[in-house]
């Protein structure tokens, strides 16, 4: 909640500041041509070409785009290429064997550095394993690790042999992990024995186990050895360990199989509006032409530039930004497996410094965070070797903008605000860092070829500064191309609201309010729908509500995020009262059914919710109640008296929260 002078000062900002790239920059700028978004526009869907330009083709594509069986888009149709080729032996083959791909740092401090040579080698080792194990081209393997090299190897070994993988977030739960295999029809899983979390020894291989045996195909388990023997481990007879695998196909060579460019490279789970998480399937060709453009463009990645996106792998962001992007292009990747506060607040820096970090791309909760513990941390490290700032998840504001700006890029960085998601790859929305001015507060113009608008409900586009609803009118390289078993619910969740399909109209929704102001710029203003994006977390609420009305004693729920935190609002049945136990009793059918990340900050438990006449939560209330706004229009509430004793429970519950911190 912000005090009046920083509402003044957010208005004065946004209002007064425009911020230009240092010239510095510009003159090195991957793309530093202002006529770039003409020549998108003029040739377009040919544009993209040179995106596609920057892999090596096995076979060249026929056609760039195929429209005819849309939303089913085909993007360089007829080429074939590998992934796993693209982001390891073409750098490899250019003699560049000993440059870092990976840099990789633990939780306990550890380090370990793959050079492309190692890459090639443990990624070709893998595959081999893989194949042996008898996963054959399109069979879809789940990976469920904690940030470790093992999980990019076993991603490129899975692109390798053509095989897509299913990267599952360590910190979902077992039931999570089961739903996703079985709707994947998944029979390999890649997991470990455990990992470190605030120092103890988590056992990460119970989680797997109990999920695979709620599944009911058989399913072969690798198990990275993670802790060393930290946490003893028994492997039974469809469990196999990474080592001693991988040491069993050392030298064997696994030729990188021809994918077409349309085929499968991976599936993504991720929330919706609904209660089930649906599959977002992403192609070779087009996801990695996207995400390896974006990176040079965008991101300014050189082959010799250190890159660090401080993601995890198991979301969207990690996929394009840690490991496809920036491993195409052949640059340096950082992987950090620790948390920004451990051992000192000032990790990251001191890592930036360690590492000579080029790039630095993260959230906008982590600066917040950074905000908050002082700008000494950043002071005491020399962050000279920045050259470039990017931020993706959610809106930044602009006063988390300035200290990014000032704090971490010294005033000579450009900051990237990148709006995307996981069904669209990769970046949308953003200045392109040598070519366009910085407003703080918006995400900038959407990207050259990408055709976004804002409209109203009737799909007529707005007026300039006028909110409304984002959409996308033309296609894109690294667009989904479905979801996984239901094409029923892609067109209806997508492409319903605003396509004509008489017409053959199609017009992508993604489910963001947003505006545009007189330079076509774009603010994003936050989800329309029930899904609460922070930082690199996506939750849908309906999966939380349903899980938690799920809890005996409970009546109804509704979940509301506002700027990082996610807050429950929870009301009890006639006999019973909203106590720890029953507290207890929420975080724990919501961590056993979804995982710790969907943990709601706050529990408010009430005696009703704010509801319609006709019966309908009023979320927007909540909302407002949450973030301390004045709600505005409350005739339709048919309980108006709940408002001040949910503002009281929600004071009471945050004085608690802080409590327990402490
Ligand atoms: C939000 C993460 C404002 C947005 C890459 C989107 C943003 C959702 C931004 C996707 C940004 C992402 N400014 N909002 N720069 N970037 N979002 O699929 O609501 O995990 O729809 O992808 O995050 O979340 P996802």
């Amino acid at each position: 909640m912000e005090d009046g002078a920083d509402v003044e000062l957010e208005a004065w900002i946004e209002s007064r500041e425009r911020f230009d790239p240092p010239e510095s920059f510009v003159e090195q700028a991957n793309v530093s041509d202002p006529d770039v978004y003409e020549t998108f526009a003029k040739e377009w869907p040919a544009c993209w070409e040179r995106a596609a330009e920057l892999l090596d083709w096995e076979r060249r594509w026929d056609d760039v785009l195929e429209s005819d069986d849309a939303p089913r888009y085909r993007w360089f149709a007829g080429g074939e290429l590998n992934a796993s080729y693209n982001c390891v032996d073409r750098h490899v083959e250019m003699g560049r064997k000993n440059h870092a791909a990976i840099r990789w740092v633990g939780k306990r401090g550890e380090t370990e550095t793959y050079t492309y040579g190692n890459l090639q080698r443990e990624t070709e080792s893998f595959a081999a394993a893989l194949r042996g194990l008898g996963v054959g081209e399109d069979d879809v393997v789940t990976l469920y690790l904690p940030m470790i090299p093992e999980l990019p190897i076993a991603m490129l070994a899975c692109a390798r042999i053509g095989a897509p993988h299913s990267v599952v977030f360590a910190g979902f739960s077992a039931d999570a992990l089961a739903t996703r295999m079985a709707n994947a029809g998944s029979e390999y899983l890649v997991t470990c024995d455990g990992y470190y979390r605030r120092g103890d020894a988590l056992n990460h291989k119970g989680k797997a186990d109990r999920a695979v045996r709620r599944i009911d195909h058989e399913v072969e388990t690798v198990v990275v050895d993670r802790l060393g023997g930290g946490l003893p481990h028994s492997l039974a007879d469809d469990q196999h360990d990474y080592d001693d695998l991988v040491a069993d196909h050392r030298n064997e060579t696994v030729e990188p199989v021809a994918r077409e460019s349309e085929d499968d490279l991976f599936v993504m789970y991720t929330s919706g509006t609904t209660g089930e998480p649906k599959a977002v399937r992403h192609t070779t060709g087009g996801y990695l032409s996207h995400v390896a453009w974006t990176s040079h463009a965008v991101l300014d990645v050189k082959p010799s530039d250190t890159y660090w996106c401080s993601a995890d792998i198991g979301w969207i962001t990690g996929h394009s930004y840690i490991v496809y992007g920036p491993l195409a292009l052949g640059a340096t990747t950082v992987i950090y497996e620790g948390t920004p506060d451990y051992p000192e607040k000032d990790r990251i820096w001191e890592l930036v410094e360690r590492y000579s970090v080029d790039v630095f791309y993260t959230a906008p909760t982590a600066i917040r965070a950074f905000m908050k513990w002082g700008a000494d941390h950043p002071a005491n490290h020399d962050l000279s070797s920045l050259r470039l700032l990017g931020t993706v998840g959610e809106p930044i504001n602009p006063r988390a903008w300035k200290w990014y700006y000032e704090h971490i890029g010294d005033e000579s960085c450009p900051i990237v605000d990148t709006w995307w998601q996981a069904e669209t790859g990769g970046m949308m929305i953003t200045t392109l860092p040598g070519v366009s001015t910085m407003k703080p507060g918006s995400a900038g113009p959407p990207l050259p070829g990408i055709d976004a608008k804002v409209v109203d409900a009737e799909g007529e586009e707005v007026d300039r500064g006028e909110a409304g609803y984002l959409v996308v009118e033309k296609p894109w390289p690294g667009m989904l191309r479905g979801l996984a078993g239901d094409d029923d619910r892609f067109r209806e969740e997508y492409w319903s609201t605003y396509s004509d399909p008489d017409a053959d109209e199609w017009v992508y929704f993604p489910g963001d309010g947003a505006k545009v102001d007189e330079d076509g710029y774009v603010t994003l203003l936050g989800r329309v729908d029930d899904v609460i994006s922070v930082g690199d977390h996506r939750i849908g609420t309906m999966e939380v509500e349903s899980t938690i009305v799920g809890v005996e004693g409970v009546a109804e729920a509704a979940v509301v995020g506002t700027g990082g935190t996610l807050i429950a609002f929870v009301s009890t049945e006639m006999d019973h009262t909203g106590d720890a136990t029953l507290r207890t009793a929420v975080v724990e059918a919501i961590e056993d059914a979804i995982g710790e990340v969907a943990v709601p900050d706050h529990v408010v438990f009430t005696p009703e919710l704010p509801k319609t006449r006709s019966g309908k939560i009023m979320r927007r209330l909540l909302e407002g109640i949450a973030t301390g706004e004045t709600l505005g229009d409350i005739s339709a509430l048919r309980n108006p008296e709940i408002l001040g004793e949910l503002r009281a429970r929600l004071a009471g519950e945050t004085q608690s929260y802080l409590e327990r911190e402490d």
